[in-house]
């Protein structure tokens, strides 16, 4: 019996007031927190303060004492647990690979139970391996004992999207590794994301990570949720010394003060030129293939507006131009950190750079500008 594809597209996750108690310990305590579909939500706190506990009570590993999650407006409960876990990647420190089974036969056990035929898990098993970077040739019959740690990491990854869930969880993926590998998993991880087209919640211990990775973060302190918002809104302004400790704001974001635009501004060129006419869909894929995150969408050679691939991806219909909004504009020398809070103000975080005679000459992304500078 297979079971039942329970959401058929990218889905957000509403928790909401959740309460876990073991004796007279909070484990979680009434924390509420939207992921929205399509984005990778990042929780970081200190050891203890609730991160795996919430993450597993999304998959109903644990269940809470009180509070309702839901996706698509429908409460988990309502589903069987096996179900909906098969529906959800689950990706761990120690991934437990199974160790009498070679990495063909650890990826393929899920689409093996659910009764696909040994050419599709064959497919799909080499589709997986090539997209974690591990040549199927090579590696599809070893055994876990033969693989390194990052090596292990990515067949637990390659595992647990083999479903094609449209959500994933991931309890700190790459923490056990040492910081080199596991810089290079956050590179290649940060790459597929957006191809992968899935809600990710993913918590981790590195704030450097979640800049990487996070489109938002969820910081946890003792069971509760402290603050959510995005790298920039996190280190320009914490709302406690807590959060501001944690990005450590103060002491690395000093050298943004005497920057300007120009400095971090990423050089136009003709792939980030769309016509406003074209399809969304399209876009969405030249996007994609040029590993852009912002395009400006144009027509008869005047700007019309700056477009977003997140916000395309989330909903690609019509024409380009229907999803352009007004960008701001700055001169490459303007200061940063002003220009920065003009972004923040209009809740805008792109914006389109020109030179001294106006022509635009380049994009700026308030969270790539981040990246850049820690
Ligand atoms: N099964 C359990 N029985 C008793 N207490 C538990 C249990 N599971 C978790 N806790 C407690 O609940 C709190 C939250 O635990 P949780 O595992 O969610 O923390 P965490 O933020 O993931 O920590 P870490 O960063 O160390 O992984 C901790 O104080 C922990 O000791
Ligand atoms: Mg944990």
């Amino acid at each position: 019996m297979t079971s039942r594809r329970l959401f058929d597209k990218i889905q957000g996750i509403t928790i909401s007031h959740v309460t876990k108690t073991y004796g007279s310990i909070y484990a979680v305590r009434d924390v509420s927190l939207d992921v929205i579909g399509g984005e990778l939500l990042v929780l970081i706190g200190p050891s203890g303060s609730g991160k795996t506990t919430t993450l597993r009570m999304v998959n109903r590993l644990i269940e809470p004492d009180e509070g309702s999650i839901s996706i698509d407006g429908q409460d988990i409960r309502g589903h069987d647990p096996v179900t909906l876990r098969r529906n959800m990647g689950y990706v761990i420190q120690q991934i437990g690979l199974f160790p009498h089974m070679s990495v063909r036969e650890n990826i393929g056990l899920i689409p093996r139970l659910e009764g696909w035929t040994r050419d599709d898990i064959n497919a799909r098993v080499d589709e997986l391996l090539s997209l974690v970077a591990l040549p199927p040739e090579v590696f599809s019959g070893r055994y876990p004992q033969e693989l390194s740690g990052g090596q292990q990491q990515r067949v637990g990854l390659a595992r647990a999207l083999a479903m094609d869930p449209p959500i994933l969880l991931m309890d700190e993926p790459f923490g056990a590794l040492d910081p080199i590998l596991r810089m290079q998993l956050q590179d290649e991880f940060a790459k597929i994301k957006e191809e992968l087209g899935k809600t990710i919640l993913f918590v981790t211990h590195d704030i450097e990570e979640s800049f990487k990775l996070g489109d938002r973060i969820a910081i946890m302190r003792d069971a509760s949720l402290d603050q959510v918002g995005t790298a920039y809104e996190l280190i320009f302004h914490p709302e406690s010394a807590f959060v501001a400790d944690i990005v450590d704001a103060n002491k690395k974001y000093k050298h943004v003060d005497t920057m300007c635009v120009g400095d971090v501004a990423y050089a136009l060129d003709d792939d980030h030129l769309l016509d406003g006419r074209m399809d969304s869909k399209d876009a969405l894929s030249s996007m994609h293939e040029h590993d852009i995150e912002v395009a400006l969408a144009v027509e008869g050679g005047e700007i019309i507006g700056l477009v977003n691939a997140l916000s395309l991806y989330r909903d690609a219909q019509g024409r380009l131009r229907d999803h352009a909004f007004e960008p701001l504009i700055f001169d490459a020398n303007d200061s940063l950190p002003a220009a920065l809070s003009e972004m923040k103000a209009h809740g805008i975080p792109m914006a389109v750079v020109t030179s001294r005679d106006g022509q635009p000459t380049g994009i700026i992304s308030m969270n790539e500008t981040l990246l850049r500078l820690v």
